[in-house]
């Protein structure tokens, strides 16, 4: 059976993401800083930044999807140091772990922040990308980072630039989940600044589905391997010979 590594499962995507690949039969070794709940989902403790951890921590997978991270923009607000460090140097030790246990698949959720204040609309993957928060920077560090193994160390990589996601398991101080509470509570909904915000929202199935739909592709043979379809909202492909992907 082929093993898919999720990192950040504790978390509110990479929680749906190593369920939903579980379910369609493959063998998930879901990992996180802190335990997943419920607490009988097995899983294993390694920290990002620590490249022996992530090491064994992906010795023997087919593919890694990468979750893990400082996702809360407000945590990346008041310790940017820690944002960067996790994102960027964390997602360094994943490639590094990927090259070194010859991993062929790697797939991160990036996100359409690094877009920054759109220039036009829709964004698509030719936007120029002009992070205006330290989340955002912290982000784009990394998933440019990815798009480089793809070119450079020869990995399969794919970025998904996931728009801001909804569903069962949000986190509580996300502006979504804030808007619920409010309305079933009968209390106004309180829209900070201008009001003339851009937030382009998905469901967590979209975003789950991107990932199931990247991680199995590249469980085939190398000489079957196809892109794995049309790309959805935000969602980019690393590929060398694509114009804009390193903007
Ligand atoms: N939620 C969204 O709307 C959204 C949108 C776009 C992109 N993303 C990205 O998707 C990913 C998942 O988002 P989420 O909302 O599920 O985030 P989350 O904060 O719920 O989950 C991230 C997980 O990473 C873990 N983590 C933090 N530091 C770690 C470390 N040093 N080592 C190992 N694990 C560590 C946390 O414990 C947490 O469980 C993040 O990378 C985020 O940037 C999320």
């Amino acid at each position: 059976m082929k093993r898919v590594v999720v990192t950040g499962a504790a978390g509110f995507i990479g929680w749906h993401v190593a369920h939903l690949l579980e379910a369609s039969g493959l063998d998930v070794v879901r990992s996180d800083l802190v335990r997943p709940q419920p607490a009988e989902d097995v899983w294993k403790k390694a920290d990002l930044l620590s490249l022996h951890d992530v090491m064994e921590l992906t010795r023997g997978a087919d593919a890694v999807c990468h979750l893990g991270g400082i996702g809360d923009v407000y945590t990346a607000g008041r310790d940017p140091q820690l944002a960067l460090n996790v994102n960027a140097c964390g997602t360094i030790n994943v490639i590094e772990a990927c090259k070194r246990n010859q991993i062929p698949r790697l797939v991160f959720a990036s996100t359409w922040e690094v877009y920054g204040t759109p220039r036009y609309q829709p964004v698509d993957e030719n936007h120029p990308c002009s992070p205006g928060h330290p989340y955002a920077v912290s982000k784009l560090a990394a998933d440019l980072l990815v798009q480089h193994a793809n070119i450079a160390d020869g990995l399969t990589t794919t970025v998904l630039r996931l728009g801001t996601a909804y569903g069962p398991r949000i986190r509580s101080t996300a502006v979504l989940a804030s808007f619920v509470r409010r309305a079933k509570a009968h209390e106004p909904i309180v829209i900070n600044g201008t009001g003339n915000q851009f937030r382009p929202v998905i469901s967590f199935r979209e975003g789950v589905e991107d990932f199931i739909r990247n991680a199995k592709s590249e469980l085939s043979p190398i000489a079957d391997r196809k892109p794995a379809g049309p790309p959805s909202r935000q969602a980019t492909y690393a590929n060398p010979s694509a114009e804009g992907d390193l903007s």
